[in-house]
């Protein structure tokens, strides 16, 4: 990693959020925010902020999915599991997410972000600019993803192929706080993407 940027001032917008609002999207008003998804490889994570994605660009609001697999296919292809790779991990996509909701989108982000700290400071860089950063744990439990097992790399992680696996012998820690709380093993992904949408109403992101 280098030394960091040094002799960088701030630059201020000339273009108001509102302003980037009102061309963007089927309703008026600025609706940008990010909702994070994290939890364990095999909770759902991906599935649900899929399917949300798909249902509120039906609505007419703009979305965006950010997902663990896809962005460590490219903005993030040099890091790796280690608990410092992680943590950069969710420092580099926080950034994107902000910046997505800063131009007005609904950002769904989906990644383990194992470990507490990190999902701090991805809200942190969120609220400090007046953003809303929606914390959702995907708590279905290790027993159910396992037997999910859809990419099989529970089974490698058994086998000792893979190490640093989430849950197997690479830490995850729950949310202490999360806005919402959604097992999958007791509901089925519509009915979760119908809680996500009913608390956006309430908090008045959604029509
Ligand atoms: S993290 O911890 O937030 O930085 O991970 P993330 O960027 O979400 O990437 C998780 C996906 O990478 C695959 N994978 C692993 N997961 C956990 N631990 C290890 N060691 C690992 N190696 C590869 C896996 O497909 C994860 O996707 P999901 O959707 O969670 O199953
Ligand atoms: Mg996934």
């Amino acid at each position: 990693m280098g030394s960091g940027s040094t002799n960088v001032t701030l630059q201020e917008h000339v273009i108001s959020r509102d302003e980037r609002a009102d061309i963007l999207g089927k309703y008026p008003g600025f609706r940008g925010c990010t909702i994070w998804f994290t939890g364990l490889s095999g909770a759902g994570k991906t599935t649900i902020s899929f399917a949300l994605e798909r249902a509120l660009n039906k609505m007419g609001v703009p979305c965006y999915g950010l997902d663990g697999d896809n962005v460590r296919h490219g903005l993030c292809k040099n890091l790796g599991f280690s608990k410092m790779d992680r943590s950069e991990n969710i420092r580099r996509v926080a950034e994107v997410a902000k910046l997505f909701a800063d131009m007005g989108i609904v950002t769904l982000a989906s990644f383990i972000s194992p470990f507490n700290e990190d999902r701090e400071e991805a809200r942190d860089i969120h609220t400090k600019e007046g953003l809303n950063f929606i914390e959702v744990y995907v708590s279905t439990p290790l027993e159910v993803c396992e037997s999910r097992d859809p990419k099989k790399l529970y089974k490698k992680a058994r086998a000792g192929e893979i190490t640093g696996f989430t849950g197997i012998d690479s830490a995850y820690e729950p949310p202490e706080k999360p806005e919402l709380v959604i097992d999958t093993g007791k509901e089925t992904p519509a009915a979760s993407v119908r809680r996500v949408l009913e608390y956006l109403r309430d908090i008045s992101i959604i029509p």
